[in-house]
């Protein structure tokens, strides 16, 4: 039987983006499911709450020409505890696990960090005096895909944009790089990042990779960490994939993170 890391590595080069929807409603079993791993990557630092409450607010008025969402039928909105240092990660690990179980079950998925009505989202659920909505993850049926043959799609499948992984790594070169760290690495570099700025950063040694920032300021009010928390999700699930197991240590700016294995 696949277990979850497996379907997610098999769906983290197909996801892209999705900004249309064709607004049918998210069946509730899937919608279930979604709160089933939301609630299983939720803790202390971090909740993901899947809902179908107020979307039609969540999203509207905020048209433009980055960050229109059209029709979403549902959302999983994320919650920071600002009080826990690693918030923001947390909040982009567990978010990108709902992003990839809704992938896996053949839903389209777009992280909202900018444009939306955090106000909306605080009013559809009680939130405690520190915790913050970060962003929201809208979810639902592709409009575009609903509109092509399967066939059609496969053939016109987009590549990503994305920095080489010779940007993106130092440490020990290619040739060296054992299976699991070439599949953890080529997974977190299709991770998505707000406006695309793939923000993290890989030292590849051995038995561990270190994810840090480019840069410490935060540009369009989003923090990059975040986006590490996303595509350190990314990082495990390429990994695991590959038959090994790891541990993370979470560290000082502008380090976020060491993934080490724990099995050799
Ligand atoms: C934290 C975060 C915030 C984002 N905010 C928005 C947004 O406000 N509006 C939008 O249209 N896309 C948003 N995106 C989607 C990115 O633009 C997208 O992931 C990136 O361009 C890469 O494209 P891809 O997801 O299709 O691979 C966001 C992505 C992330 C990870």
């Amino acid at each position: 039987m696949m277990t979850p890391k497996d379907k997610w590595y098999e769906v983290i080069p197909l996801r892209h983006s999705i900004r249309a929807y064709t607004g049918e409603p998210v069946p509730g079993e899937l919608l279930e499911q979604l709160g089933r791993v939301a609630a299983g990557f939720s803790g202390p630092a971090a909740r993901v709450v899947v809902t179908t409450e107020a979307v039609s607010q969540v999203f509207r008025g905020v048209a433009g020409s980055y960050g229109s969402i059209v029709d979403p039928p549902a959302y999983a909105a994320v919650i920071g505890n600002k009080a826990d240092p690693t918030f923001q990660l947390m909040c982009g690990y567990a978010g990108e696990a709902v992003v990839l179980e809704a992938v896996s079950h053949g839903l389209g998925t777009c992280w909202v960090g900018g444009f939306f009505h955090p106000d909306v989202v605080a009013n559809a659920m009680t939130l405690a005096p520190e915790e913050q909505v970060l962003a929201v993850i809208a979810l639902g049926m592709d409009a575009q895909a609903a509109n092509f043959s399967h066939r059609l799609i496969k053939k016109f499948a987009r590549s990503h944009k994305r920095k080489s992984l010779d940007e993106l790594v130092s440490g020990l070169p290619q040739t060296e790089w054992p299976a699991w760290m070439g599949a953890a690495l080529e997974c977190a570099r299709l991770a998505p990042s707000a406006v695309n700025r793939q923000p993290w950063r890989f030292l590849a040694e051995p038995g561990q990779i270190t994810v840090s920032v480019d840069s410490l300021s935060d540009t369009y009010r989003i923090a990059k960490r975040l986006d590490c928390g996303i595509a350190m999700l990314h990082l495990e699930t390429g990994a695991r994939h590959l038959g090994v197991e790891g541990s993370w240590t979470y560290l000082d700016p502008p380090d976020v993170a060491r993934y080490e294995l724990t099995t050799k």
